[in-house]
């Protein structure tokens, strides 16, 4: 409220416009919008100082994180656009910066740039992206029977119950989320909010429709208060929130957490910048306390993506202010990748400390070939397999659906189990809820030798993490649960190569060379470093490496711990041929947690591969969460924007951050025309290759049968996929952005037609109303057939993939939409 205000007087509007409930449609065909993170604490710069140098104007303050503004610029007409031209706004913040350089200009001029650059953090182009859903791999459709015996003897009266094996599992009467126990205990989920970003929910579904929270919902794509699924294949955030809330009734089946409310926030249907995701992520953070996200970047295995600092900096807010203080619960699927031999964690979301990672398990306990591993799954989850899928309610008149499946179906069903806990125990945190899942969750298949024992004597596995996530003694450990005391961390000192070193545009020199046996470093913590960092007890560690190679998906990192235990973080991936390496990227393994991190840490980066594609190891360290000594010495964890470069800058503060902004020029796509079709997850000759070349690893991929058949099907899901979002896109470019904007600050949107046309041509041609239907999704002469075109992401086309979206805001929007938009 205040922030608004303060808003309203800069830019004198009237009120109306400025309601809490009000959020601007955004005009991406006729300005470009830039997030702005200024500080007020900078002498005698205000914020309206820096808009004007800057030549943008506000549009609003980015919800919940403070100092953070969304501004926009008209973009240039055509014709005074050259090809290749950077950017205006990011062109003027270069100038103020090497102005407020000491060589270059006099001292009075200097200092006021000086302080004018100060004063402006972080500076980011908003680029347009979409994130993928982790929809359901195609299975066998099954047929309904009525409501089973089981149902009645439950007395629940809703038909399908009967089929909702995840629940009462008559032929494996173990494999269920284990909650009828939990309901007979009176624990239903009531009170508890969750909310699916998605995309969006179907609340005028009677099966949905008395446990729907309005005022949590939102719709980021449309801008509207209601997250209503409007494009044909909207069926994936209702599906996914009838597993959680489904009412108690005469429809379809239950929710685990049938008298917790849901919520819808829509953000799939079409693309969308960082700003929107990064206030979805935070959307009603106060009443909802679980955010269910099954999507992520393409899960294509050649990918390695993850949040960029604006959206990292609000999953934060929501962990350190979320709920209360007591952090949001966010919840993300692990993905659907492993068939093409991707990891989770090569995705920034589902690696996060900050998030619960849940990969799927079918109702016979074998592994689903879709359901990725990595040392950051926490727990497992029921999903599809082995010709059964989960049966939810469905978007449309009163529907329901026996094919939902994936990660995606994985994840809500965890949502909803510790929906049941948060009503016995509002009062845990985000830690204790995974603390719970290390401690609670059950082993599945014993005999799997992909079991190895951790140091605090329990199992893990990097297909199910902990194991399978058991409703019943979740929820009554949590109501015994002691809560841990607040988080405490450090950072060990970076380990430098043979003289690595990293420029801003990834310039990579020095460095040891990798070799096939793999090379190791070692980094050693004391018994001093956790005291003087008042820490406690291990939870989750963070592996950061700089690694330049010519092929990176030919790279294996794993670490061992002083107790000998191995966390594999970075497997063999066949498809992933950018040559961009590990710019600073953060690995993640849950797998220490409890263990005593004093010792000796080993890390190994080996390259089994080849000789042609070769590189380097720069340096690593590492970074220990876990449990503070002294809660009353404990602040709580602060995200600062970094200059990514290796050796990275020391820990005192620094003039501006330039890296988010810098203007670069990266090879085009064309440059290596090759890339994206030698890299089609549909290639089947490749998928084979690729078993046999994955021998560091060879147990993250599940070796049952299922695997080879399951190329078949990956491959006409891959191509389905290629049209499923192909469809979507084109949809969405025909999304009419236009009015609210324009209207309320007096700007007009007619004069840039071109520039509207010219944006959203990249994102195909003709548009065609009537996808989404299960049936219809082969391809059609003339339509993408590479699986790997199914995203609004242009840089993934030319296999660089992208670490670090805050270093690529610029490149891609520039290379990606613009150069592919000219004629
Ligand atoms: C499931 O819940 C029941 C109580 O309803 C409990 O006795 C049992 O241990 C739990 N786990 C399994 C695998 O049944
Ligand atoms: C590394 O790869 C480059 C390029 O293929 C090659 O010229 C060089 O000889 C390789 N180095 C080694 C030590 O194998």
């Amino acid at each position: 409220m205040r922030i608004r205000l303060l808003w309203s007087i800069f830019l004198l509007l009237p009120l109306p416009i400025l309601s809490s409930s009000v959020h601007i449609k955004r005009a991406h065909h006729s300005h470009n919008y830039y997030v702005l993170e200024h500080d007020p604490l900078v002498a005698g710069i205000p914020l309206d100082a820096v808009t004007e140098v800057l030549g943008v104007e506000l549009v609003e303050p980015v919800k919940n994180l403070r100092n953070f503004w969304l501004v926009r610029a008209e973009k240039q007409s055509v014709s005074t656009r050259t090809e290749g031209s950077t950017d205006p706004v990011l062109a003027r913040y270069n100038r103020l910066r090497s102005n407020a350089h000491p060589s270059t200009t006099g001292f009075t001029e200097r200092s006021q740039d000086h302080a004018l650059a100060n004063s402006i953090k972080y500076l980011s182009r908003q680029t347009l992206r979409q994130r993928a859903k982790r929809a359901p791999p195609p299975i066998a459709s099954t047929v309904f029977e009525s409501a089973s015996q089981v149902a009645e003897r439950l007395a629940i009266s809703d038909p399908l119950f009967g089929e909702q094996w995840h629940l009462v599992n008559e032929e494996y009467p173990e494999n269920t989320m284990n909650v009828t126990g939990v309901w007979e205990m009176g624990i239903t989920g009531k009170g508890v909010i969750s909310s699916l970003i998605d995309d969006g929910l179907d609340y005028t579904s009677d099966d949905l429709a008395e446990n729907f929270d309005a005022a949590a919902s939102h719709d980021y794509n449309d801008h509207t208060d209601l997250p209503t699924p409007k494009l044909s294949d909207d069926t994936h955030g209702t599906r996914c929130a009838g597993q959680i809330a489904a009412v108690r009734n005469n429809l379809c089946g239950v929710g685990i957490a049938y008298d917790s409310k849901v919520a819808g926030v829509r953000i799939l249907s079409g693309p969308i910048s960082d700003v929107d995701e990064a206030e979805a992520l935070n959307y009603a953070y106060q009443d909802v306390s679980i955010y269910s996200c099954s999507w992520g970047p393409p899960d294509d295995g050649r990918t390695m993506e993850g949040p960029d600092y604006l959206i990292r900096k609000a999953m934060l807010e929501g962990i350190n202010n979320g709920r209360d203080g007591k952090g949001s619960v966010f919840v993300f699927a692990s993905g659907n990748g492993a068939a093409s031999g991707d990891q989770c964690n090569f995705d920034g979301y589902t690696n996060s400390i900050y998030s619960v990672t849940v990969s799927a398990i079918d109702y016979k306990h074998v592994h689903p070939y879709y359901s990725e591993p990595c040392a950051a799954n926490m727990v497992v989850a029921y999903s599809s397999g082995s010709g059964k899928s989960i049966v939810t309610t469905d978007r449309g008149d009163n529907k329901c659906t026996s094919r939902h499946g994936g990660t995606s179906a994985a994840a809500p069903n965890a949502v909803g189990v510790f929906a049941l806990a948060l009503q016995v125990r509002p009062d845990l945190t985000w830690r204790d809820i995974q603390h719970l899942c290390v401690r609670t969750a059950r082993m599945i298949n014993e005999d799997e030798d992909e079991w190895e024992n951790t140091a605090a004597g329990r199992k893990y596995n990097y297909k199910y993490g902990y194991g399978v996530l058991d409703g019943y003694r979740f929820v009554t450990a949590a109501q015994e649960w002691e809560l841990v005391k607040p988080q405490a961390w450090f950072k060990t000192p970076t380990v430098i190569l043979e003289n690595g070193k990293m420029t801003e545009d990834w310039v990579y020199s020095g460095g040891q060379f990798i070799t096939e046996e793999g090379i190791t470093s070692t980094i050693t913590v004391t018994q001093e470093m956790l005291q003087n960092h008042n820490f406690e007890k291990l939870e989750h560690i963070n592996v950061k490496v700089w690694i330049n190679h010519a092929r990176r998906g030919d790279v294996e990192v794993e670490v061992v711990s002083p107790n000998g235990i191995k966390s594999v973080l970075a497997g063999q991936r066949r498809n992933d041929k950018a040559d961009t390496g590990f710019p600073g990227w953060t690995f993640m393994s849950v797998k220490h947690w409890d263990e005593d991190p004093v010792g000796d840490w080993t890390i190994r980066v080996t390259d089994a591969v080849n000789s042609d594609t070769n590189g380097t190891f720069l340096g690593w360290n590492i970074m220990f969460w876990g449990s503070a000594v002294d809660p009353a010495q404990v602040k709580k964890f602060e995200l600062v924007s970094e200059k990514d470069v290796f050796p990275p800058p020391e820990e005192a503060p620094e003039p501006p951050k330039p890296s988010p902004t810098t203007t670069r020029t990266y090879q085009r796509p064309t440059v290596h025309p090759e890339t994206s079709a030698e890299t089609s997850p549909t290639s089947s000759p490749d998928s084979e290759v690729s078993t046999s070349s994955f021998p560091g690893l060879a147990k993250l991929v599940s070796n049952q049968k299922a695997f080879f058949g399951a190329i078949g099907a990956v491959a006409v899901f891959g191509i389905g996929m290629a049209v499923f979002f192909w469809r979507r896109r084109v949809r969405a470019r025909q999304q009419n952005y236009t009015s609210l904007v324009g209207e309320d600050v007096g700007m007009t949107m007619a004069g840039d037609r071109t520039g509207t046309r010219e944006l959203y041509d990249a994102f195909g041609e003709d548009s065609d109303e009537d996808a989404g239907d299960e049936q219809t999704l082969l391809p059609k002469s003339g339509l993408p057939d590479n699986g790997a075109h199914y995203r609004d992401e242009p840089d993934e086309q030319d296999g660089r993939g992208s670490r670090n979206r805050e270093r690529d805001d610029v490149d891609s929007n520039l290379s990606g939409s613009w150069e592919h938009a000219s004629p």
